[in-house]
């Protein structure tokens, strides 16, 4: 089916998720297949970045987070590394435009402290011109790890204990949730993960409690609007139970 036709569907078939979450997986298999360097297929992987956005806003998604780096992601070679932080910087220079003109809010989630300079700055730049837009909010997670998202929540909860300003009582998820970066998102209603691995390597654990999983088996730099479309239909088709019986 094309594109135009899944979308239709996925209007005639109801409410969209509000927040999908994806896991961009499989660029240096991509890469392998072609006989190219790694740092080609995290090239190629970004017109799958632009693609995904843009269906998301045709779609009405309100929040998009994508893992594009994750905090095991260090332990790579230098020079992936260095690939993939250029290719940052150049996302950033090259879409900030059209982001901020599609109403698009980005920011940066992870532990932005360990971005080199020039890629903290583009960051920083991206953020504030776009800080306005409410259309779609678009989450990078980079230099992202779950466990170490949720010990920063709990060191600040303990801070705050300490200093008087919260009561050990008071200390419930909501608390949690809100001392985490995705504070003012909801939690994902869909996660989708490329590549066909089946694992959630470290990604939002206390976000995904009740998120549908769509595994694809597509590679990230083949990933586009139809695939897209095809998730959200399928996630359309689930039965969401949260625990409870069947209506
Ligand atoms: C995903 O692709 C991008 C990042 C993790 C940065 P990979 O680089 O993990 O590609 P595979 O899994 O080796 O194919
Ligand atoms: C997860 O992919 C992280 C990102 C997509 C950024 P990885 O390729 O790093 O995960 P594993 O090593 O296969 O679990
Ligand atoms: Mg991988």
């Amino acid at each position: 089916m094309t594109a135009p036709a899944l979308l239709d569907q996925i209007r005639e078939s109801g409410a969209v998720p509000r927040h999908v979450a994806i896991i961009m997986d499989g660029n240096g298999r991509w890469a392998r297949e072609r006989m190219l360097p790694r740092p080609l297929g995290h090239r190629s992987g970004m017109k799958s970045v632009r693609e995904v956005v843009e269906a998301s806003l045709e779609a009405g998604i309100e929040v998009l987070s994508l893992f594009a780096f994750s905090q095991e992601n260090w332990q790579r070679p230098p020079v992936e590394i260095n690939a993939l932080m250029s290719l940052l910087e150049e996302y950033i220079q090259k879409e900030a435009d059209d982001l901020e003109e599609q109403g698009v809010r980005v920011r940066v989630l992870g532990e932005t402290e360990r971005l080199a300079p020039a890629a903290r700055e583009a960051v920083a730049r991206v953020t504030q011109q776009t800080a306005h837009n409410r259309k779609l909010t678009l989450n990078l997670f980079i230099s992202y790890g779950s466990r170490a998202e949720i010990v920063r929540a709990a060191r600040r909860v303990a801070e705050e204990v300490q200093a008087g300003t919260l009561r050990p009582e008071q200390v419930d998820e909501a608390a949690i949730s809100a001392r985490l970066y995705t504070a003012d998102c909801p939690d994902p209603d869909l996660l989708i993960r490329t590549s066909g691995e089946q694992r959630i390597s470290n990604f939002l654990l206390w976000q995904l409690a009740y998120t549908e999983l769509h595994i694809s088996p597509v590679l990230w730099p083949d990933f586009g609007r139809s695939n897209l479309f095809e998730a959200i239909l399928d996630y359309q088709n689930r039965d969401r139970r949260f625990g409870r019986v069947p209506v």
